[in-house]
């Protein structure tokens, strides 16, 4: 067996005294897309952000293509080609596509930036994950709709060859049609190879493009399962409750008290 991109094996965070995860185990193999769902405060985002380097785990082991890593901040997950597109994205609204997609890490001196090199990068990006929505990589992000702004930031986040991408509710804030435009984006990553986490609410949304699906529970990884193995109704209550017939948590009620 070949060891997956990323295992998280028994990971704990606490901020002070409020212990968020409890010995989280996640495995995310690549070329597929892992649905991370969970109810509100569950600990999704807190998870994300250990494995983007922005919290510090205090205890665990991450593996990444199976050597240990140590995620000390969010240049040591850059390295390992490790991206996070953000719940709240972190757009510049008055830069354009190109700037925003370099903010940062942009090419050339500072003094004399390579525009062109970069513009070329922005638009060949966008032209391999299929976006044909975007008319000019020079539009202010100020000025594109909410699922052109999604695009943009989830194309920011591959543009630097990435492994892995970790979305945080990428489409929360979108209509129908711009809902659909993220999720064919999303199984592109997965079917170019990369590893993609996919934090969403939208339970039609994770069983339309999800290959796996992991629940936590107050802080705790209730089921880690293929998504073609259970129902719809199996995760509701694993989300709900923890626990679904065999699946879950041997004593979810303990968790609650
Ligand atoms: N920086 C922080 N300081 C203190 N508590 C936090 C912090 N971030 C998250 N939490 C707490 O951790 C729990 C999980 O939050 P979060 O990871 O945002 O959940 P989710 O993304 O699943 O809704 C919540 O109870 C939240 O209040
Ligand atoms: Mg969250």
């Amino acid at each position: 067996m070949s060891e997956p991109l990323l295992r998280i094996t028994g990971l704990n965070k606490s901020f002070g005294p409020v212990h968020v995860l409890h010995d989280v185990d996640l495995t995310v193999p690549a070329g597929e897309v892992t649905a991370l769902v969970g109810d509100n405060g569950a600990g999704k985002s807190t998870l994300v952000k250990c494995v983007a380097g922005i919290h510090a785990a205090d205890s665990g082991e991450v593996r990444f293509r199976g050597e240990p890593v140590h995620l000390r901040g969010p240049k040591d997950a850059a390295e390992l080609g490790i991206e996070v597109v953000y719940q709240d994205l972190a757009l510049a609204d008055n830069l354009d596509i190109v700037a925003n997609m370099f903010l940062g890490r942009e090419r050339g001196k500072p003094w004399r930036l390579d525009e062109a090199s970069m513009e070329e990068a922005a638009r060949s990006t966008l032209a391999s994950l299929g976006v044909r929505t975007v008319k000019s990589v020079r539009t202010p992000v100020a000025s594109l709709s909410g699922g052109q702004r999604q695009t943009v930031a989830i194309a920011k986040a591959v543009l630097w060859n990435s492994n892995l991408v970790l979305l945080d509710e990428p489409t929360a804030a979108l209509g129908v049609a711009q809902t659909r435009q993220v999720l064919d984006l999303v199984r592109r990553l997965a079917e170019k190879g990369l590893g993609v986490v996919l934090i969403s609410h939208n339970l039609a949304d994770v069983f339309e493009v999800a290959d796996r699906i992991a629940v936590l529970y107050l802080g705790r990884m209730a089921a880690q399962v293929r998504t073609a193995d259970v129902t719809h109704g199996q995760v509701v209550e694993l989300i709900t409750a923890g626990r679904s017939g065999d699946l879950g948590l041997a004593r979810p009620e303990a968790v609650q008290l």
